[in-house]
């Protein structure tokens, strides 16, 4: 039903909203338009670092949850449900919900979806990738993490491609090194995806995360050297690079959210949120 007869995903049927519990706090962005400019930067202290942490381990932790019920059968929309309860029994807000009218608790990208997939009734099929995104909002503070599955057993060509994108994602996070410009990670993302000859996605990018759900601050996944942040102690941002099979250009479904490649090849993606310490890049997203 949510494909078409070569193959190619079309857009499913939405169940109704998730109730959040009142008790919960809300991003400020929630029945807005968009969110308000953020303040304060991307450097934050250690109190704030302590918040970050926790946020990104409960998004780390409903994202393994996620993934762990992740079969042939499954709807995307069973997933969102999964996730939506677990970030809520710990007491967070789901930040997707209600982000820039977002519908859904998680984003759900399954094969030819880069980024952005809206939950629905869309089943899971073998041989099927899907990338679940999952951010928490707790204690004033977001974490944003993803991560891409094969769903039963997939080819060889789509299991390569999902071990190299958390490769790539590894090379872009270790890039991230005090006193370097954030275009390092973009560089050493894209000459590791180069190899295989896979397409790197420009137009969605890693960002800046903490008391805002994106800073501003943009982290380019391909060798932009424009880009020429500082990369400073005590920042905190996201590395997420979409790798895809064919080209990079991509197509945006009439929901205005679902990114998918134009050539509806398959494309993976992982994603962690990070904190630059004296040591180099630490990863927050850990369940
Ligand atoms: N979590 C996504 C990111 O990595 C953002 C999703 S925004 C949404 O930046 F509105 F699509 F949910
Ligand atoms: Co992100
Ligand atoms: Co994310």
């Amino acid at each position: 039903m949510p494909k078409t007869a070569s193959g190619v995903l079309i857009p499913g049927k939405l169940s109704p909203l998730r109730a959040v519990p009142k008790s919960i706090t809300r991003p400020e962005y929630v029945g807005n338009l968009a969110p308000s400019p953020h303040v304060g930067g991307d450097r934050y202290s250690d109190s704030e670092i302590l918040r970050i942490r926790k946020s990104s381990k409960i998004a780390a932790q409903a994202l393994e949850m996620v993934l762990g019920f992740v079969k042939p059968g499954v709807s995307t929309d069973e997933l969102d449900r999964i996730g939506h309860d677990f970030i809520v029994g710990q007491g967070g807000y789901p930040s997707t919900l209600g982000y820039r009218g977002f519908p859904k608790s998680l984003c759900s990208s399954v094969n030819e979806v880069i980024c952005h997939g809206i939950p629905d009734d869309t089943v899971l099929e073998d041989g099927d990738l899907v990338n679940i995104d999952i951010s928490a909002y707790f204690d004033g503070m977001h974490g944003d993490t993803n991560g891409t599955v094969v769903v039963g057993s997939g080819s060889q060509e789509v299991i390569d491609l999902v071990k190299r994108t958390e490769e790539a994602t590894m090379r872009g996070i270790k890039a991230a090194l005090p006193g370097r410009e954030v275009n390092i990670i973009g560089r050493a993302i894209e000459s590791y995806a180069k190899r295989f000859g896979y397409g790197v996605v420009q137009e969605f990018t890693g960002h800046g995360v903490g008391s805002s759900f994106h800073t501003g601050l943009i982290i380019p996944h391909y060798d932009a050297p424009e880009f020429s942040t500082k990369i400073e102690l005590g920042m905190v941002f996201t590395v997420e690079p979409m790798l895809t099979l064919g080209t990079r250009e991509w197509d945006m479904w009439e929901d205005d959210w679902t990114v998918t490649t134009k050539d509806k090849k398959y494309t993976a993606q992982f994603e962690h949120t990070i904190l630059i310490t004296q040591d180099g890049p630490e990863i927050l997203t850990v369940p």
